[in-house]
């Protein structure tokens, strides 16, 4: 596996991969990696030439200083992980590498899916992740680049990134890769305590019965439903629980039954930030 710091050189290199007419995938993370990111790495392996890695832990897209500090950093291991999985590039740049001096987010307008759920709840978050991810798109420049549905309105927000561009990339969704108890796999699980990692898998537990009452049931039964749970819980702390059409992102007001809903979900255990999300049957 070859690591970069530098992006020219990094983009040259990926230049010449191109003139060969080598198909580049590419997998976006902030490192800590587990068997979540894995799964993406595998998705671009089958159906490109070359794989590249980035593990950037990006600073504009923290609306909380102390998440910033406190995320995890495991490069060691996660450079072990990659060469398991014969990664072929990892991009690890400095924060200056990217920003130069200016540790600042650009302004995107995604047709409003920037100002729901994640985006109401952690305010400039997706500028942030738009800035990033343009800036990655530009110095990588792959033909295939993969996602995780474990934050699907940044998917989403991606894929409108990429159509308002006019980005010749195409963004690759994934599925949600879950622990044995059902918990979603995130770095941020790491910083759990023992009791709040048992008290975790709770969340799925809910949004599973959610989907199921939501056949029989209307959107505002099963919102209140599920507060319910959350309300007297001593460990977890409900954020935010929608129902929303998956394509705009829109609150559901009436169920339609051609259009495609899904459930998101963000809880508090402590100070960690928690989300999840599962697709509806109508
Ligand atoms: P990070 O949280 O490291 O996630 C990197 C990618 O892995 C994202 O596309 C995310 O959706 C996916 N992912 C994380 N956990 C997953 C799981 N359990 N199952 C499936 N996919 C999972 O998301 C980011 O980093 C950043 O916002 C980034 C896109 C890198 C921009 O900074």
């Amino acid at each position: 596996m070859k690591i970069f710091n530098n992006r020219t050189l990094l983009n040259s290199v990926i230049k010449e991969y191109k003139q060969t007419n080598k198909k580049i995938g590419f997998v976006p993370t902030m490192g800590a990696l587990h068997h979540g990111h894995l799964f993406l790495i595998e998705q671009a392996k089958k159906k490109n030439d070359i794989v590249v890695v980035s593990i950037f832990v990006n600073p504009t897209q923290f609306n909380n200083k102390e998440d910033l500090e406190n995320y995890p950093k495991t490069v060691e291991n996660d450079i072990q992980m990659l060469k398991n999985v014969d990664c072929d590039i990892l991009f690890i740049p400095s924060v200056e590498e990217i920003y130069h001096k200016k540790i600042v987010s650009k302004k995107f307008y995604f047709d409003g899916l920037e100002n729901k759920m994640e985006g109401k709840f952690r305010l400039g978050h997706f500028d942030g992740v738009g800035t990033i991810v343009k800036t990655l798109f530009e110095i990588v420049a792959p033909n295939n680049a993969y996602f995780g549905e474990k934050d699907f309105q940044q998917l989403q927000i991606v894929k409108k990134l990429v159509k308002k561009h006019k980005l010749p990339i195409s963004v690759k969704g994934c599925a949600i890769f879950r622990e044995k108890d059902g918990l979603a796999m995130s770095s941020r699980n790491a910083r759990l305590n023992n009791e709040q990692r048992n008290a975790a898998p709770f969340i799925y537990k809910v949004l599973k019965i959610a989907k199921k009452k939501f056949i029989t049931e209307n959107h505002d039964f099963v919102t209140k439903w599920v507060e319910n749970q959350f309300e007297n819980h001593s460990l977890l702390k409900l954020e935010y629980f929608t129902i929303a059409e998956e394509k705009s992102l829109e609150t559901i007001k009436v169920k339609q039954f051609e259009k495609k809903y899904r459930a998101f979900i963000a809880v508090f255990a402590g100070n960690i930030r928690l989300i999840d999300n599962i697709q509806l049957k109508n």
